[in-house]
């Protein structure tokens, strides 16, 4: 194993400080357009709640308060299990903080401390692959989203490629097809991929799209079909 994947993976992980820690930020800076390109695929309404998980550095916050939310009445989430990034973005977004438009957790992906069905849109960017219980991530993301509400999750298929090529992702579950597999295990639906060739950057985009279903289980829907049917709500 290289020095760099070495050293590197554990920041990519769960950046912290120190020399690593500092090269991780300046590297993580090239991500911030495809942060911006994937808000951009979930249309957010400036009504909406919305979610970012493994944020690192904040770009797809502060580019979602400048376009969208902070004009609107919708309220922006942030959870992260580094502290180092937290401290970093509770600095950068602390008016937003102190007019409650954001709320940062410091907390693990598979345990969100925000109430069930609040949330209407989720995005996160080069980090599923980090998630230690995949089902367990996917399940509390769900418990968060109202019903209905839109997940992208986005990737550069060629830092991808190349991150493999160097040797990270050795232990990680970073295909793309696996995870799309996972959504729809967790019971998601409308899940689908999108690849697009990004010119200016140079990049292969994709993106990852799955809703949290409007009824958690066909009895619902069933239950529901019959009081349309028979005019009675009772159950
Ligand atoms: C490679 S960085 C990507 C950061 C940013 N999304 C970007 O594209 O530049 C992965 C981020 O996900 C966070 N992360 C990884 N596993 C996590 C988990 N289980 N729960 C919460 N955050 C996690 C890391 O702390 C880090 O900030």
């Amino acid at each position: 194993m290289s020095i760099l994947v070495k050293y590197l993976t554990p920041h990519l992980r769960k950046p912290s400080t120190g020399f690593w820690g500092y090269f991780t930020r300046m590297l993580l800076k090239v991500n911030a357009r495809l942060e911006q390109e994937t808000f951009m695929k979930l249309e957010v309404h400036p009504s909406d709640n919305v979610l970012e998980v493994g944020f690192g550095y904040g770009y797809a916050l502060s580019y979602a308060l400048e376009t969208t939310l902070r004009a609107g009445t919708g309220k922006l989430y942030g959870v992260d299990h580094s502290v180092t990034v937290c401290d970093a973005v509770k600095k950068m977004l602390n008016q937003d903080i102190e007019s409650k438009k954001v709320e940062i957790f410091n907390a693990d992906v598979a345990n969100i401390p925000i109430g069930d069905n609040e949330i209407d849109k989720v995005i996160h960017l080069h980090c599923f692959y980090f998630w230690p219980d995949m089902p367990a991530a996917l399940t509390e993301l769900k418990r968060v989203m109202k019903p209905g509400a839109l997940m992208v999750t986005g990737l550069n298929m060629k830092s991808v490629a190349k991150a493999k090529q160097m040797g990270f992702f050795q232990s990680g579950h970073c295909e793309p097809d696996q995870y799309l597999d996972a959504m729809k295990t967790a019971g998601y639906s409308d899940v689908r991929k999108e690849s697009v060739h990004h010119e200016s950057l140079n990049a292969e985009l994709l993106f990852m799209f799955a809703r949290k279903p409007q009824s958690n289980n066909c009895d619902d829907e069933l239950s529901s079909q019959e009081s349309d049917i028979t005019g009675n709500s009772e159950s």
